[in-house]
This record gives structure tokens, C-alpha cells and sequence, in this order.
């Protein structure tokens, strides 16, 4: 695969990443089995060996079970850590802890990231993380207090970059202006079902930035695919049958698949989108890693853009 280097960092990345958050197989870490396990395993062989080299992961995905399979991966595979780039989040806290009436919150202090990091150091079983990203805007956000965050783990060699993830453009102008470490990337969701960030400010930013926008639900969970089996309550509402039929269309002239399609027309914008496939079917990831290889030109592109939009534009 292609690779793309990320913001103005030294890192270089597949032009796809693979998406950890489905490989427990459940979100309950008491439901995880050996066959679930297994299966997760064989989808993270599958992403390396189909030459993803970015592997997206969250403290939350599973409880810390998917970092924790991840970390098992790794070490029955010495040599993958070399050439892979390990990104993780921190910063969503789940309810009932430490009192059964804490509710589900975002934390950006200094105790909670550096203690959340030291986690995530143990689960993966490394010693460094490539990438280390705040998972949703804490309403609490001192950005002083998470810029000498930063710059502890940096100092400590424990993290190598920091992004963010679902940030909205001003947030991001916050925070850099306290942190005097460069923000890589903001993961964020985009796809043919929802255009959010081409129109709030986003994408411009990341252009202006030279931010990489790490994209989230590139399929839309799978209902830009074979279907979903797992959505956020977010993409339940999502319409894609009038966008599946141009992909479909385009799929059919081009003599390839709507996988294809839906994530090249990801790949042609200028930012330099890298979307997180998240499969776990080692089929679908590889389908999904012929993207690299594909061009939309710039009129099957905005016939794209003009099915998903539903409208002419002006
Ligand atoms: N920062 C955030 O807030 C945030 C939120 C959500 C996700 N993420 C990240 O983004 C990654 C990807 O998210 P996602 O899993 O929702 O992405 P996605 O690639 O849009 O959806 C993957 C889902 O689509 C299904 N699917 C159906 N047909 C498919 C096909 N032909 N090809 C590929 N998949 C198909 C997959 O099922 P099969 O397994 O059967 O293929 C899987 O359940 C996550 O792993 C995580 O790293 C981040």
C-alpha cells in the first residue's frame, strides 16, 4: 500500500489505517471468548499482512481488551512492532466509577491522561505509542493542563505524536495555542453518509494546518458495505440507499466493488483523509486495502458527492 506521511510529524502511514474496536468481537469484556478472541487476532494478521501499517485503538474499545488482544499479537509477532504505527485514545471515563452515580464523562486532566497512557503502555505490551489522541472534547478542557500533559509523556518517551478525535475546528485552535507540541491528526467521521466535516471547518483546517484527518466509520459501520451489524446510535438514522446506487453504478462501470468506491472517494481529497477501515472479516479488509489503488476522477467524485448530498449543487 501507498503511504502518506501524518501532519508534520516524521511518522509515515499505510493510506489506510485498521481499526481495533470491533476486534474483541463484543463491547462486553465479560462476553469475550476464546473464538472471538481468535477471530480478532486473525483480523489484525490479516490488516498487517494486507500491508496496513496504522492500527487505531481506544482505551474504551472493549473495556481495554482490544488493546490488550492487540498487545498478544504483537508478541507472538516481534517483528510487526517495527513497522507499524500504534495510535491509541484516552479521555472517555465510563459511569459508575469510582461512585455508581458517576455518569459517563470526558476527563482531560493531567491525573487521567497520564494515568490512562500508562494503561494503554501495559495492555499493548510497548513501550512507546506512536500516536496518542484525546477521544471526545472534555467541556472541562483546560488546555494548558493538557498541553503539559503532552509534554511529560513526550519527555518521558512514553508518546511520539499527539491528535485529537471529533474535535470541532475552534477546539482544536484552543488547544494549540497552549500546547507547544504540533497536533498530527483529528479523527473524525466521515464518509459518504455524513459530509459533517466538509462543511463546519474541519477539513479546512486540517488543509490549513497541515493536519491529517483520520476518518472513523468510513462505511458508515458497514451500511456503505454488506450492512451493518453494529452502529453507533448516531448512524442509525443514516439514509444510503440513493448514495449506494451511484456507488454501485460507478462499482459496476469500473469493474470493481462498492468498498472500493465508497473509500476511494475518501482517499482523493486533499487533506490526505486516511480512513479506518474497521472490518474484522480478513475478506473485507483486504477488499477494502484496493482503495489504495483506485482513482475517482473528479466528475464520478462529485456525482458521488451530489447522490450523498441529495441535491444539485448551486
Ligand atoms: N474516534 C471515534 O470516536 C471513533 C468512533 C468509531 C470508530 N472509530 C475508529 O474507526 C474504526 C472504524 O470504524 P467502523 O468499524 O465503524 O468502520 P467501518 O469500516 O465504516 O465499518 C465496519 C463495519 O462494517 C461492516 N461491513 C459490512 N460490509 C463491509 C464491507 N464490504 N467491507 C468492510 N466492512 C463491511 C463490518 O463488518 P465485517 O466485520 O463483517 O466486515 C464492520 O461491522 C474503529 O475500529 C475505530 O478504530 C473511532
Amino acid at each position: 500500500m501507498k503511504t502518506i506521511q501524518l501532519g508534520t510529524s516524521g511518522i509515515q502511514s499505510s493510506r489506510l489505517a485498521y481499526g481495533c474496536w470491533r476486534i474483541a468481537g463484543t463491547w462486553d469484556p465479560a462476553a469475550v471468548t476464546r473464538d472471538s478472541e481468535t477471530k480478532g487476532r486473525a483480523a489484525v494478521l490479516a490488516a498487517y499482512e494486507a500491508g496496513y501499517t496504522l492500527f487505531d485503538h481506544a482505551d474504551i474499545y472493549c473495556d481495554g481488551v482490544a488493546e490488550t488482544i492487540f498487545g498478544k499479537v504483537l508478541k507472538e509477532n516481534p517483528r510487526m512492532r517495527e513497522s507499524i504505527v500504534i495510535a491509541t485514545k484516552c479521555g472517555i471515563r465510563k459511569p459508575g466509577e469510582p461512585d455508581a452515580l458517576a455518569p459517563v464523562r470526558y476527563d482531560f486532566s493531567s491525573e487521567h491522561i497520564l494515568w490512562s497512557c500508562e494503561q494503554s503502555l501495559k495492555r499493548l505490551g510497548v513501550s512507546t505509542i506512536d500516536i496518542y489522541q484525546l477521544h471526545r472534547p472534555d467541556y472541562l478542557m483546560n488546555p494548558e493542563e493538557v498541553a503539559g500533559a503532552f509534554s511529560k509523556l513526550k519527555d518521558a518517551g512514553k508518546v511520539r505524536e499527539f491528535g485529537v478525535s471529533n474535535f470541532r475546528p475552534s477546539q482544536v485552535a484552543a488547544l494549540q495555542k497552549a500546547c507547544p507540541i504540533r497536533l498530527i491528526v483529528n479523527q473524525v467521521e466521515i464518509s459518504l453518509a455524513n459530509l459533517v466535516t466538509f462543511n463546519d471547518g474541519t477539513l479546512d483546517q486540517c488543509l490549513a494546518e497541515h493536519m491529517t484527518p483520520l476518518a472513523w466509520s468510513p462505511l458508515a459501520g458497514g451500511k456503505l458495505g454488506g450492512g451493518a451489524k453494529k452502529l453507533l446510535p448516531s448512524q442509525e438514522a443514516y439514509r444510503t440507499e440513493r448514495v449506494l446506487q451511484e456507488v454501485d453504478a460507478i462499482a459496476k462501470a469500473r469493474g470493481s466493488t462498492r468498498t472500493v468506491v465508497a473509500l476511494a472517494w475518501l482517499l482523493k481529497h486533499p487533506t490526505g483523509i486516511v480512513p479506518i477501515v474497521g472490518s474484522t472479516d480478513p475478506a473485507n479488509i483486504r477488499e477494502a486495502a484496493k482503495a489504495d489503488a483506485f482513482e475517482l476522477s473528479r466528475e464520478e467524485w462529485y456525482r458521488l458527492l451530489e447522490a450523498a448530498l441529495g441535491a444539485r449543487l448551486p
